[in-house]
């Protein structure tokens, strides 16, 4: 055999690992995967189309070996540990100048660690998100590379190939330095959590406030994803309604478990907004609504002590049922906004130069919170790239206010019924907040001062300053007498 065959190597034959190289391979690129388990690997051969070129091994160093110079390959492996593990294990057999990529959900900062280490070697380490789930790494997911620009050159021919295509424009683009790949692709999921929240409030309130039955479901989610809020998420859930369980007969989401999991991503973005200081309460909301699902008991309990279950139902469904797709028309705006004023805010802050425009334009397509929305969203970050957020545009503007007073409604229906609608809540309270010119922080600073001394500035003159709330008790500086023996 020839030994240096192959145009990219992947580490990790799991689904989407060999997913993408398959897609690789039926765009004309000779592959080879490898994985520790020789199974994965022959599968991942056999299951290759007919007329391509592709190979599955079970040794890396067979793999390394046979990549065209300088390497290119990708490990899809669990975030974390199995990252270094693979990074360490590659290092012996690695040249200068080979490309290495993170395809996973890693950590930025932990992207950001293994760059400079791997930098130092002369590797050009590349963390990529990659979105679409099972079925994008196959026909075509968005990508979002970001760090090293020519291990960004010597793959964007493959990267273009691979991805989803919006008006013939390949859904992949160069998201700026350092770690900016698995940033950008860390914020996808907290808007993904957001969407994915709101969504699953609109089927409570329909279901438990309406009393729609699954075909209902099926059809209004149908309906709305052939409007002008058409999405992946809005197609898939229509979808997961005509589903039945085999054993019981029974629509599979109602035999579900109300629990839901998570890998993390929703909440690291948390964690970077309060670390930098900008708000998106809808994508805290989100993760914070699965954390709650998982305390089953202790709900159960709490709805027979406070007894929760209400019995009332919304009357005029057909009118409700248009509210609500304003409402979630509204909130689903506000949590895309939410996303992109942390992207601004880190771009500038941890000094990734994220180009906004381009995140926009390749999340039309192929990534899992693909949306007819976002080219609405397009032509306006187009227009103005440096938007710190996307409410202080006019045309945003516009289509908020001609569905604010739905959503209005709508929570106020939810409230009466007790039926959660923390997303959307969340999304108006920050709509409020942020559209308010007067905020009652100044008591909040006044309360600091208070009991802190810890300063306030004034609406009429610059600087800090403290006010002397309350005399302090007497005696309270004197010092305490000597005790005598
Ligand atoms: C994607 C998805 C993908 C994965 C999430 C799930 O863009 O293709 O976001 O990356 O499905 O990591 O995340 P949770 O398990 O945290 O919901």
């Amino acid at each position: 055999m020839n030994s240096s065959l192959y145009d990219f190597g992947m580490i990790g034959l799991g689904t989407m690992g060999c997913n993408l190289l398959l897609n690789m391979a039926d765009n004309h690129f000779a592959v080879i995967g490898f994985d520790i388990n020789r199974s994965k690997a022959e599968e991942f051969e056999a299951s290759a189309n007919p007329d391509t070129v592709v190979k599955g091994v079970f040794e890396l160093s067979s793999m390394v070996q046979q990549l065209k110079k300088p390497r290119k390959m990708m490990m899809l492996v669990p975030a974390g540990k199995p990252v270094d593990d693979v990074i360490n294990n590659l290092l012996p057999l690695l040249e200068k100048d080979d490309i290495v990529i993170d395809g996973g959900n890693s950590h930025f900062t932990d992207t950001l660690k293994r760059i400079q280490f791997l930098q130092e070697k002369g590797i050009h380490f590349m963390g990529i998100g990659i979105s679409g789930g099972e079925m994008g790494a196959r026909i075509g997911p968005s990508i979002m590379p970001g760090g090293d620009q020519p291990g960004w050159n010597q793959v964007k021919p493959i990267l273009e190939a691979v991805s989803a295509k919006v008006n013939g424009e390949p859904c992949v683009a160069y998201m700026g330095k350092w770690a900016a790949g698995h940033y950008v692709k860390m914020v996808h999921n907290g808007i993904e959590y957001g969407i994915m929240q709101l969504i699953s409030e609109v089927y409570d309130i329909l279901k438990r406030g309406v009393g729609l039955t699954n075909e209902e479901l099926h059809d209004t989610f149908k309906n709305w994803n052939e409007g002008d809020m058409q999405s992946f998420l809005l197609e898939i859930t229509a979808d997961i309604f005509t589903h039945k369980d085999a054993e019981t007969g029974k629509g599979m989401v109602d035999i579900i478990l109300d629990k839901a999991g998570s890998k993390g991503t929703g909440k690291w973005t948390s964690q970077n907004a309060m670390d930098l200081a900008t708000p998106i309460p809808t994508i805290d909301m989100a993760v914070a609504m699965r954390d709650i699902s998982v305390y089953k008991d202790e709900r159960m309990t709490a709805a027979e002590l406070y007894g929760r279950n209400s019995s009332q139902m919304i009357r005029d469904k057909e009118k409700f049922v248009s509210q609500l797709h304003d409402a979630l028309y509204f909130a689903t705006i506000i949590c895309y906004a939410q996303g992109f004023a942390l992207l601004h805010k880190g771009s500038g802050d941890l000094d990734m130069n994220i180009p906004l425009p381009d995140v926009v334009r390749i999340w039309r397509g192929g990534c899992i919170i693909r949306s007819a929305l976002l080219d609405n969203f397009y032509s306006v970050y187009k227009k103005d790239p440096e938007l710190s957020n996307m409410l202080l545009n006019k045309k945003i503007a516009r289509l908020l206010k001609s569905k604010e007073k739905k959503l209005r409604m709508v929570i106020k229906q939810a409230t009466a019924l007790r039926i959660p609608m923390a997303g959307f809540t969340s999304a108006l309270a920050y709509f409020d907040a942020y559209c308010s010119k007067q905020l009652p922080t100044n008591l909040i600073q006044a309360q600091r001062d208070f009991f802190g001394a810890h300063m306030y500035q004034r609406i009429d003159k610059e600087g800090m300053f403290h006010n002397e709330w309350q005399p302090l008790p007497e005696h309270a500086n004197e010092e305490e007498p000597e005790q005598k023996p």
